[in-house]
């Protein structure tokens, strides 16, 4: 078991190289702040508090996360990572280990963190630090003639000798809580930085006989931070590579790897595939043999069995029963929910509606507010007319309606079960059940009219 443990993440930087008013935990990474990735990880953990120690942007970072479970350090000043982490002390459980994260570092793997949590204890602690082949701007870890670590320089402060150095310190450390109110109490800035330098508490630990333990991640992105938008671009790219091999793993088809981005979860069945381009946002969940064509986007929507969504369609809080041909060209809207064997078609819009069993919209027409009962065929350039303006009203179309092309609909409006309405009508009164309704001005031919013609030129 592991000993009981704090979660400290440093979160109070401004990020200048962001370019930005946004402070820079707050940026997205799979539409997700960076911040918020490292909470994920840190409550998976499970540890007895979590002390976000926040700083530039003021309110504005607490405001985005609103977790009432965690503890918020001000520091108001960014005077070093040591000076942060004196911010969170008095938010901390005492007995056990705190595990320091940084906010601005997103894809540290769990199994890595539990690693290093638990190499740390009471009377010992653990860094997580890597070899890089270019370690410059890290601190370096220094080694004695035994290879036990001595004490981490920064690289400003460091001489030609130590930067050769190319083990680094990540940042990421554990250490015994008891200890850090004396440790952090005895730092001082006189280095090059003129910082509190929380790294200089690893001197003072050996000098103090505590063993300094050292793990490594199996992978450099874990510790890669983002300090600039070409970095956050690099992890966003690193993330979806990863999320697209998980999905590989799990038998999904992607045409691929590298064009697909989900910002959220995706959950899929079997025998699932999915073209280049997509894009899925929420909580995505595609029922088995689901096939997804090229550009597609998809926010908060379940997709039943068998379903297929042709390229470039548009689907946000919507539920789509299963055998649904949808697309190309497709927008389905919040609130719709479609039953089994529904086509949408090309350049269609359907809003806050139920298309029930076998329905059709095929072609260029806009379904808002309605209910859509079973076979209905609703013809080409279809409207219904749900906004006077000031309110929205229903539309309500019963089984085994059959609608003409470039018919509106105006709402509300009840279209009876078996009706028919005649290709280019205006409804404005409800249509009876079984019988053909259309408004329609009577066709009719001027026998021997000429068209004008063009007077010659002079
Ligand atoms: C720090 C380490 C360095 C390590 C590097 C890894 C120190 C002194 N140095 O460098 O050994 O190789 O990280 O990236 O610890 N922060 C605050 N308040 C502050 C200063 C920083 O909250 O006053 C936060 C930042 O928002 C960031 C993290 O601490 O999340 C690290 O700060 P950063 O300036 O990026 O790291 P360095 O100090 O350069
Ligand atoms: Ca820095």
């Amino acid at each position: 078991m592991t000993a009981p443990f704090n979660i400290v993440v440093l979160a109070a930087g401004r990020g200048t190289r962001m370019v930005s008013d946004l402070p820079k935990v707050l940026h997205p990474l799979a539409g997700k702040s960076l911040l918020a990735h490292v909470l994920d990880s840190a409550r998976q953990l499970d540890p007895l508090q979590i002390c976000v120690v926040y700083g530039y942007g003021g309110d504005a970072v607490p405001n985005a996360i609103a977790d009432t479970t965690i503890a918020w350090a001000l520091q108001a000043e960014q005077l070093g990572t040591g000076h942060a982490l004196m911010q969170a002390l008095p938010h901390l459980a005492d007995s056990g280990v705190t595990l320091i994260l940084y906010g601005d570092v997103p894809l540290t793997q769990l199994e890595t963190l539990r690693e290093l949590s638990a190499l740390a204890a009471q009377d010992s602690l653990a860094l997580l630090t890597i070899e890089l082949a270019d370690p410059t701007g890290y601190g370096r870890i220094v080694r004695d003639t035994h290879g036990a670590v001595s004490s981490i320089v920064e690289h400003k402060d460091a001489d030609a000798g130590l930067r050769e150095i190319r083990e680094i310190n990540t940042g990421l450390m554990a250490l015994p809580t008891h200890l850090l109110a004396g440790w952090l109490n005895r730092l001082s800035n006189d280095n090059a930085q003129r910082e509190y330098y929380l790294t200089d508490i690893i001197g003072m630990a050996v000098a103090d006989g505590v063993p300094v333990r050292t793990c490594s991640p199996r992978h450099e992105w874990e510790i890669l931070g983002v300090n600039s938008k070409l970095q956050l671009a690099e992890l966003e790219r690193r993330y979806q590579l990863n999320t697209a091999q998980h999905l590989l793993v799990q038998g999904v088809t992607l045409y691929d790897p590298a064009r697909i981005d989900v910002r959220g979860s995706l959950t899929c069945g079997r025998e699932v595939v999915i073209d280049v381009n997509c894009v899925f946002e929420g909580s995505v969940v595609l029922a088995d043999g689901v096939q997804i064509g090229a550009n597609c986007v998809l926010r908060d929507v379940r997709v039943g069995a068998g379903t297929q969504i042709a390229a470039f369609s548009h689907i946000v809080e919507a539920e789509l029963g299963a055998d649904n041909h949808i697309g190309p060209f497709a927008r389905i809207r919040p609130g719709s929910v479609l039953a089994a064997q529904v086509h949408v078609g090309n350049f269609v819009e359907v809003k806050n509606s139920q298309v029930d069993v076998g329905s059709k919209i095929n072609h260029l027409s806009y379904v808002g507010d309605s209910t859509v009962g079973k076979r209905v065929n609703v013809g080409a350039g279809t409207i219904t007319c749900n906004y006077d303006g000031a309110n929205k009203h229903r539309t309500v179309i019963e089984d085994d309606v059959f609608i003409g092309s470039d018919t509106q609909l105006v709402a509300p409006v009840t279209v009876g079960k078996g009706a028919t309405i005649g290709a280019g009508s205006t409804i404005t009164k409800d249509a009876p059940a079984g019988e053909l309704t259309l408004s329609r001005s009577k066709q009719l031919t001027i026998n021997g009219w000429q068209r004008p013609v063009k007077k010659p030129k002079v």
